[in-house]
């Protein structure tokens, strides 16, 4: 597998497909649920599967972004009978991924409750709801694989961002209880921790953080290995947690962030004798 450079296409399709060889049906005979499907990290994870062997139930509260591919399943994910009305239209569920987040930014005393509450529902009880109509299923069939799409924001601080913030650091405690509680019945669960995505997620804000992009180009060079994520080794992580490769893997976080939680980079340190 080769690692995309930086700068390398995010859209889906042929020219997104250079870190990913493929096929090799990793996921054969399993079906799973994606949300947050119509476009971004979720659709690159749903065609990574169909390709490695799984039917896959594409999600969203949206329409897919383009007119190619398979129809998206409509499932806003804070709405309860939206997950029983999927769910109990499915013969079989073993691969959860709860990749469908929204995102707010701006300091605390510029944020509204009902923003706080809203990035919540949907990135924290939004999962929970998801685990709670898939545990049934999962259970009468052995077992299955939860894998949450959390964040490096799950992980370590970042001013500015305090709803998203809380909610992927929510998303880490509501895993390891998840994982402890259901690990018995055979139900696997774990967190990917990207730093990076989809940038239409924070398209809104775009004007205003260019006056200090070069912040943030420094933020994203200042790790291991520097600059952007690409969205198929986002995928990647997702595809080895939802496989039977990580049978004995439950309760973990998966930063896949260029080493960016790890820790900072003083380039003039390596010089040192
Ligand atoms: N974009 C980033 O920089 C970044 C960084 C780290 C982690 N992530 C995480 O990656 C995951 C995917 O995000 P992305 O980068 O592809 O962004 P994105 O905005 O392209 O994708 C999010 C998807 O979730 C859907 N969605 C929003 N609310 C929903 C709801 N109530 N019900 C169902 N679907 C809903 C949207 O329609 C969209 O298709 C998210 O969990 C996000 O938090 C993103």
């Amino acid at each position: 597998m080769r690692l995309a450079q930086h700068g390398d296409n995010h859209s889906v399709g042929p020219a997104a497909w250079s870190v990913y060889s493929g096929a090799m049906s990793r996921l054969a005979g399993k079906t799973a649920i994606v949300t947050g499907a119509a476009r971004g990290t979720g659709a690159v994870i749903a065609q990574m599967f169909r390709d490695e062997g799984a039917a896959v139930v594409a999600t969203d509260i949206a329409d897919r972004d383009g007119a190619d591919g398979d129809g998206i399943v409509k499932l806003d994910v804070t709405n309860e009978a939206h997950w029983d009305e999927v769910v109990s239209g499915m013969d079989q569920v073993d691969v959860l991924v709860n990749n469908a987040a929204i995102l707010h930014m701006g300091p605390i005393e510029r944020t509204s409750a009902e923003a706080y509450r809203q990035v919540l529902d949907v990135n924290l009880v939004g999962p929970f709801l998801g685990m709670r109509a898939v545990v049934g299923p999962m259970r009468a069939s052995g077992g299955g694989s939860i894998v949450n799409i959390s964040s490096i924001d799950g992980l370590i601080g970042m001013n500015g961002i305090s709803a998203y913030g809380a909610s992927k650091f929510g998303l880490g405690g509501l895993m390891r209880c998840a994982a402890l509680e259901l690990g018995r019945s055979g139900i696997r669960v774990n967190n990917v921790c990207p730093a990076g995505g989809n940038p239409a997620m924070y398209s809104q804000w775009f004007d205003q953080m260019m006056s200090f992009m070069d912040e943030t180009a420094a933020y994203s060079a200042n790790r291991g290995i520097p600059g952007e994520v690409p969205l198929e080794c986002i995928a990647a992580a997702a595809l080895f947690l939802a496989s039977d490769e990580s049978s004995h893997i439950t309760g973990a976080d998966l930063p896949v962030d260029g080493g960016a939680a790890a820790g900072v980079v003083i380039e003039g340190l390596n010089s040192l004798d």
